[in-house]
């Protein structure tokens, strides 16, 4: 059995990386999707994988009149919204003394503030098919990762929202849970490192995945899939970590 059969699922960040696997994947358990993004082509590409099950929005998370439009354009479209999938985000490295004001405020602005945007304006309908929502976070919430003190600080600060909100609207029925990848094969990450400077390469064994590879796009959305379906109906307020053991060690 398809298990998004009958099921409306809005994705940010749906024209790339992991937020285009988890459009593809659960368009193929059976979804209905609004897929998201700033990237207007790349969205546009991954409907055009899709078909007629899924349309494009134009997304800025950052602007809160964006985010309210996506979810009101999802009930518009499809009657209602039982996933919200925050997926967009932004990376970014540097020494910690070097961010500026502007990039420590660019990288709260979409990681953070615009998770929180998103799930504001989709909680009210959520809450009326008691519906869920799985947040991208990163193994840089957990544990301290240098030269990344901005993305750090942002995913934390996904994990205790989404924690919080788990609690707050557990009894209304509506899941909120979070995946922490480790490094996974996607734009994000390609040449991340290159234009940083000097850095203590024993830092970056931090970094390094025990099951040796990076993780592709697919295996987070296998985990979103789960996260969002009623396979995890009793699953709420969890943190999963999808980094081959980085984490545990
Ligand atoms: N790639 C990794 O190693 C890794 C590891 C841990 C967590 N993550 C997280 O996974 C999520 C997806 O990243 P990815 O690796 O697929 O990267 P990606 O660059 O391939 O995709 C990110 C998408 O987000 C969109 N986006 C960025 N800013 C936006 C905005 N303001 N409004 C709307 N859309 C916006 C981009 O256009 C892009 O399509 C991010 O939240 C990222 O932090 C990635």
């Amino acid at each position: 059995m398809k298990r998004f059969q009958d099921k409306i699922a809005l994705i940010t960040g749906a024209a790339s990386g992991i937020g285009r696997a988890t459009a593809l994947r659960l368009a193929q358990e059976g979804a209905t999707l609004l897929c998201a993004d700033r990237d207007q082509d790349g969205c546009a590409a991954t409907v055009a994988e899709i078909g007629d099950a899924a349309s494009t929005q134009m997304l800025d998370v950052t602007d809160p009149a964006s985010c309210d439009e996506a979810v009101a354009q999802t009930v518009q479209r499809y009657g209602r919204i039982d996933l919200l999938a925050n997926v967009a985000g932004i990376g970014g490295f540097g020494h910690a003394a070097d961010i500026d004001d502007a990039q420590w405020q660019r990288m709260i602005g979409v990681n953070l503030t615009g998770v929180f945007q998103m799930v504001r304006a989709a909680l009210p309908h959520l809450a009326k098919v008691r519906g869920n929502i799985v947040n991208i976070a990163s193994a840089a919430g957990l544990i301290g990762t240098p030269y990344a003190v901005a993305y750090a600080a942002s995913k934390s600060g996904v994990v205790g929202l989404t924690k919080s909100i788990a609690v707050e609207y557990a009894t209304r029925g509506v899941r909120v849970n979070a995946i922490c990848p480790g490094a996974v094969n996607t734009p994000l990450i390609a040449g991340g490192f290159d234009d940083i400077g000097d850095v203590e390469p024993r830092l970056f064994e931090r970094l390094t995945p025990l099951l040796g590879d990076m993780a592709e796009p697919e295996d987070v959305a296998a985990a979103v899939a789960f996260l969002g379906s009623d396979d995890a109906r009793f699953v709420t307020g969890a943190i999963l970590s999808v980094d081959g053991g980085q984490t545990a060690a």
